[in-house]
Formats: C-alpha cells, sequence, structure tokens
C-alpha cells in the first residue's frame, strides 16, 4: 500500500467519483424526461441536478486527468491525456475515457453557446445531447477496461446497481411518452418567463 503513490490512488478515487456522478447526470436526465417521479420531483429541480451534477462530474474529471500528469510512474503529457491513442499505458481503453470526456465537452459547450446561437442553438444543443448519451456506456468501458479496482467486488456491485437502475430508467423512457410540448398563444408579457423555462425543460428532455 505505502509503494502505490498517492497520485495513482487519487486517479483511481476521483475516476470512480467522476463516473458516479456523470452516472447520476444520466439518471437526472432519464428522470426529467419520464417524469418517473411524478410530484415528488419538480422538473425544475430535476433540470437544475442535470446541470449541477454535470459540472461537478466534469471537475471530478479534471482532476482524474490532471493528476496523471503528475503522477510519478505513468508521467502522462498533455497531448497523451487529450487525444485519444497516445497515453503511454493501456492506449485503446485509455482513449475511450478520452472520448467520453470530448462528449461532455462538446455538449457543455453547446449548452453554453445555445442561447446565442438562437434557434441554431436549439438545434446544435439538442445533436450535442444526442451524441451526449454515448459518454455513459465509454466512460464505462474505460472503467472496466483500465480500472485497478474494476474487478474488486464493491466495485462490480457499484456498476451492476448503478447499471440496473440506468437500464430501468432509459426503459420507462421508450415507454413514458415525453411532456407535451406547450402550444404558443399570444404571450402575455407577464406569463414569458415560465413559459421559457416550460420550453426549456421540455427541450432539455427531448
Ligand atoms: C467521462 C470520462 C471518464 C470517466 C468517468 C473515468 C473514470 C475512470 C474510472 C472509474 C477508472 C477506474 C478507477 C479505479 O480503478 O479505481 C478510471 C481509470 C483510469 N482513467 Fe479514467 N475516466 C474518464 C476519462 C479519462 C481520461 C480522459 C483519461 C485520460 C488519459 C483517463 C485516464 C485513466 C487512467 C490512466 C486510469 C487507470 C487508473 C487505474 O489504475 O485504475 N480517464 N477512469
Amino acid at each position: 500500500m505505502s509503494e502505490i503513490p498517492w497520485t495513482w490512488l487519487l486517479i483511481r478515487a476521483s475516476g470512480v467519483t467522476a463516473w458516479g456522478l456523470l452516472s447520476a447526470v444520466v439518471l437526472y436526465g432519464l428522470l426529467l424526461r419520464t417524469r418517473l417521479l411524478g410530484r415528488k420531483a419538480q422538473p425544475a429541480t430535476l433540470l437544475t441536478m442535470h446541470r449541477w451534477l454535470g459540472s461537478i462530474a466534469l471537475g471530478a474529471l479534471a482532476l482524474h486527468m490532471g493528476l496523471l500528469l503528475v503522477d510519478p510512474v505513468v508521467a502522462f503529457t498533455i497531448p497523451q491525456i487529450l487525444v485519444p491513442g497516445l497515453a503511454p499505458w493501456q492506449p485503446f481503453d485509455v482513449a475511450l475515457g478520452i472520448a467520453a470526456f470530448w462528449l461532455l465537452i462538446s455538449v457543455g459547450l453547446a449548452a453554453r453557446l445555445r442561447t446565442r446561437l438562437g434557434k441554431a442553438g436549439n438545434t446544435v444543443f439538442r445533436r450535442a445531447h444526442l451524441f451526449a448519451f454515448a459518454a455513459w456506456p465509454l466512460a464505462t468501458m474505460h472503467y472496466v477496461l483500465a480500472g485497478t479496482d474494476a474487478l474488486a467486488e464493491w466495485s462490480i456491485a457499484l456498476i451492476v446497481a448503478v447499471s440496473g437502475l440506468l437500464v430501468f430508467a432509459l426503459l420507462a423512457r421508450g415507454f413514458v411518452p415525453p411532456p407535451a410540448r406547450p402550444t404558443q398563444p399570444a404571450k402575455a408579457p407577464a406569463q414569458a418567463p415560465a413559459q421559457e423555462l416550460n420550453k426549456e425543460l421540455v427541450d432539455s428532455t427531448t
């Protein structure tokens, strides 16, 4: 235990944290889309959680990747943590994580540009968001193939429990119709903010 550099331990801990947070982001997105929890969870709260968890998942991921630059054993370089296939250690397994990272970055950027690009911003965001669905399976394959702890009992139990929960929510997504799009009556100025929020909620879940 004492021979393992603290950086490597933290790389693993931040990896599992990032994966757990990413799973929670997907779960909140699916709950928002299906409204499975009914009145127990307000859509606006689910959306806030979905975004907030996404930001902290990226923070944990930044730590996971940043520590690879200072780890004395593997000593990755900046191109090696950003470009799939360049890693000095298990390049394919690491490339899966890098691909998931770029998908998350693109959906984050699309979310930021969304309002600035007007109507086109919505289309860009929806497409980027669709691609982001691939981030979770890629990150999970990366976890299973690259992780030192992947086959530990606690880790297998975690992966099976979380995957089961997401598969259940995903199946529900297929069976539960999306919330109805609001019709567009002439806008009374006082109602505009509520309508905007409603539209944003519906757009975020399709
Ligand atoms: C969404 C993106 C990512 C997630 C969720 C993620 C998550 C994980 C997890 C859960 C592990 C296993 C930790 C353990 O065994 O305890 C891991 C390992 C690892 N990850 Fe990532 N990762 C991601 C992206 C990346 C990226 C972009 C790199 C950059 C090079 C990277 C490099 C590594 C390396 C080198 C390991 C092996 C550490 C070990 O011995 O377990 N990961 N990652």
